[in-house]
């Protein structure tokens, strides 16, 4: 595992774009694995400007999300569906619709989907670059702290610490699902490159227990550790 501290969030997430940028323009067909959060919205603005002044075919390239709350409509302002959208998928209006991927929270059977999310993964994957942010707790996706290393997409009951952190995105507390359908950490390791940031003060206690910790399920992350190309960038807020 790689750790740079590029300086800045903007820094950080222009060469994450690029990265980005790279994969597509050199393999039309790439697949990649897409994360919402405040994290990336400056990765999707470059990677847009990117692509929009280079005029780039995107047509081919099809895209996974990691995760989506339960029970939000798809237009909902903090729906991961409505973020992708607005952050991406509209602001760049190139891509095939047919090769936008995303778990559907609100499916009736919620398992059956979890199910048939894995299964298409399995069946088109593996990504070529995952991107991941890191929540305080250590989770990637929404696999919280107790997640087994060997899971697969799947129901989450979210923590209190992540329902706490992502309220600063909804009006109140109390507006956060308390559910989430995530790729597990099994689905997430296939990836054949992965790419994880962490931005602000808030994120540096995870930065140094992923930096410590080598392989515990009370830490997520840090199944990381265990994958052959993972590369990690921080600001110098997260790096403190
Ligand atoms: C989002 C995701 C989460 C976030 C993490 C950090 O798709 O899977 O793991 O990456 O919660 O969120 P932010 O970036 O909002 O701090």
């Amino acid at each position: 595992m790689n750790i740079t501290n590029l300086g800045t969030r903007d820094y950080a997430s222009f060469y994450v774009a690029c990265e980005l940028y790279k994969q597509i323009t050199q393999h039309p067909h790439s697949k990649l694995g897409l994360a919402t959060g405040g994290t990336m919205i400056e990765v999707y603005r470059f990677l847009v400007e990117l692509l929009s002044r280079n005029n780039i075919d995107v047509s081919g390239i099809e895209t996974f999300n990691l995760d989506e709350y339960v029970g939000l409509v798809d237009n909902h302002e903090e729906s991961y569906h409505y973020y992708m959208n607005e952050n991406l998928f509209k602001r760049y209006p190139h891509f095939n619709a047919s090769l936008i991927h995303l778990p559907n929270g609100n499916a009736e059977r919620l398992d059956e989907e979890a199910q048939r999310y894995e299964a298409l993964i399995n069946q088109q994957g593996p990504v070529d670059i995952q991107i991941l942010g890191i929540g305080e707790n250590g989770h990637i996706g929404f696999n919280e702290p107790g997640t087994d290393i060997n899971s697969r997409t799947h129901i989450v009951d979210l923590t209190y610490s992540t329902i706490k952190a992502n309220s600063r995105y909804f009006e109140d507390e109390a507006e956060v699902p308390k559910q989430a359908i995530s790729m597990g950490l099994s689905t997430i390791m296939q990836a054949k490159k992965i790419i994880l940031l962490a931005f602000g003060e808030k994120k540096s206690i995870a930065i140094e227990k992923l930096l410590q910790t080598k392989l515990d399920s009370q830490f997520p992350a840090s199944i990381l550790h265990t994958h052959p190309n993972v590369e990690v960038y921080v600001d110098d807020a997260s790096a403190q």
